[in-house]
């Protein structure tokens, strides 16, 4: 395929050069559900075999999996005509709200001028700062000799960071260890939730739990902007801006905007951003050459000191770390999208309703736009070419692409790069488990178990 033909209103480009294809291996009745249930990642990494878009059946029901980079741009350029909608969008909803994260083409454009202005630049060394305590006092209770469960302890610190740089310094530990807890349940079933919605008529313990974390996590959420309302409305963290944000017309958010934008953004930043470290920690123990430049820089720079905005200039490596991690096992591994209207894609006619399914797993492994895909290279930055400077670029897009790109990434990148050079700064760590590490695709693509050794360095 060639990326040369200009876009045509009526048809996705380059829908004359892009190929059309179907995945092999459909089960009658269930389709490529047992897939991928079982072995996702697999499967999806077989797809870009069968051509550039590749019909999958989900059930009875079929979707269209976008497995080249600029056929996918284009797709997610267009929020009219592919949508978030359909029944995944609506279970989304139903459990999160009408966020920014999850709500349809109409509702976008007011929303993400309201939440634009809580993520400008020269907010980020506040943010930054309230990273680098929780980094600190994270690692402050570290103790040598322990085993720690990284996916655990990585989420527990990103959900912390998250809940402060929302809610700044007052809310109690008691509260944030809370909604963690809830929220865990809930990121949990979402993705099962996603697959099979009947799953909550059956009165299982799992169903039950379900709706009791989904219950639990919203009753918190209320209280602690009822709180914050009563106390000091115009503090400069994160919820201040929400509160203090209008729209094009000078209307504030409604109370249950608020609500669904503050569950929005601790769902859409806490947990991609702990499986991105728990994935670099994962790496970095698996790669000793990668380990020992990391533990050199942050030697060099923090000499056991938590990092902070101003260090991240000095700390390159760590960034293509991260950056290298995300290639490898993006936490948003695939985002659905329905099509509005009638339209060809890649010469094939979808009805309106079809489901296309949007893969940074897809893209970041596929062989003819990354060379030897699958090998963990921070170095490769280099090599290709592929930098900050050139993330447009369709075949790395860990945050997204078009209107709806993450509205957090640099917050998300900063994070991760303060918390991985910290580590690295005072620990070394081993696994603790000769079982290989394996991926569990939840809403949010996430290693089962990290056990890790922690030794002083
Ligand atoms: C490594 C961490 C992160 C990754 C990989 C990630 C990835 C993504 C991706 C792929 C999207 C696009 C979703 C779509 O097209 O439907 C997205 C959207 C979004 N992200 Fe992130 N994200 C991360 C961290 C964060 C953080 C830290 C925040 C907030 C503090 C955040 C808030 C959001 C929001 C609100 C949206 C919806 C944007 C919109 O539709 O306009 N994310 N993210």
């Amino acid at each position: 395929m060639t990326t040369a033909h200009p876009p045509r209103p009526s048809s996705t480009p380059p829908a004359s050069a892009a190929r059309a294809g179907r995945a092999p291996g459909a089960w009658p009745g269930l389709g490529h559900l047992p897939h991928l249930l079982r072995a996702p990642l697999r499967f999806l990494g077989s797809l870009p075999a069968h051509g550039d878009l590749v019909e999958i059946r989900l059930g009875p029901r079929p979707a269209f999996v976008l497995c080249h980079p600029e056929l996918a741009r284009h797709v997610m350029a267009d929020g009219r005509t592919f949508d978030r909608v359909g029944p995944l969008y609506e279970g989304s909803r139903a459990a999160l709200g009408n966020g920014l994260a999850t709500c349809p083409h109409g509702d976008h454009r007011r929303q993400r001028l309201m939440m634009q202005p809580a993520f400008r630049t020269e907010h980020l060394p506040g943010y930054a700062d309230a990273m680098r305590r929780e980094i600190g006092a994270a690692l402050d209770r570290w103790r040598p000799g322990r085993v720690v469960d990284m996916v655990d302890e990585m989420f527990a610190l990103t959900t912390t960071v998250a809940v402060r740089t929302l809610f700044g310094a007052g809310i109690a530990d008691r509260d944030i260890a809370e909604l963690r807890d809830s929220l865990d349940t809930f990121l949990k079933g979402v993705y099962l939730r996603a697959l099979l919605p009947a799953v909550d008529s059956l009165p299982t313990p799992g169903a039950r739990r379900y709706t009791r974390g989904l219950a639990t996590w919203r009753a918190h959420v209320r209280r602690i902007i009822a709180a914050r309302r009563a106390a000091d409305p115009d503090d400069r963290d994160l919820l201040g801006r929400l509160l203090a944000a209008r729209d094009e017309a000078g209307g504030a958010m409604s109370e249950a905007e608020l609500h669904d934008q503050v569950a929005v953004l601790i769902l859409a930043g806490a947990e991609t951003t702990s499986s991105a470290l728990a994935w670099a920690l994962h790496l970095i123990t698996t790669h000793p050459d990668a380990e020992e430049a990391l533990h050199a820089e942050a030697d060099t720079v923090l000499g056991g000191r938590a990092a902070g905005q101003d260090d991240l200039p000095r700390l390159p490596w760590t960034g293509r770390v991260i950056r290298e991690t995300l290639r490898l096992y993006p936490p948003a591994w695939v985002l659905p999208r329905t099509a509005t209207r009638e339209i060809e894609v890649a010469g094939r006619r979808l009805d309106a309703g079809s489901t296309l399914v949007f893969s940074p797993y897809i893209l970041h492994r596929h062989p003819g736009f990354h060379a030897e895909p699958d090998r963990f290279r921070p170095e490769r930055e280099h090599a290709d070419g592929i930098g900050p400077q050139t993330w447009s670029r369709s075949s790395f897009v860990p945050f997204g692409s078009g209107p709806h790109k993450c509205i957090g990434d640099t917050f998300a990148l900063t994070e991760a790069t303060l918390a991985l050079a910290s580590i690295a700064s005072r620990w070394r760590l081993r696994p603790a488990s000769a079982a290989p590490v394996r991926a569990v695709p939840r809403s949010v693509l996430t290693p089962r178990a990290l056990p890790m050794h922690l030794i002083r360095r």
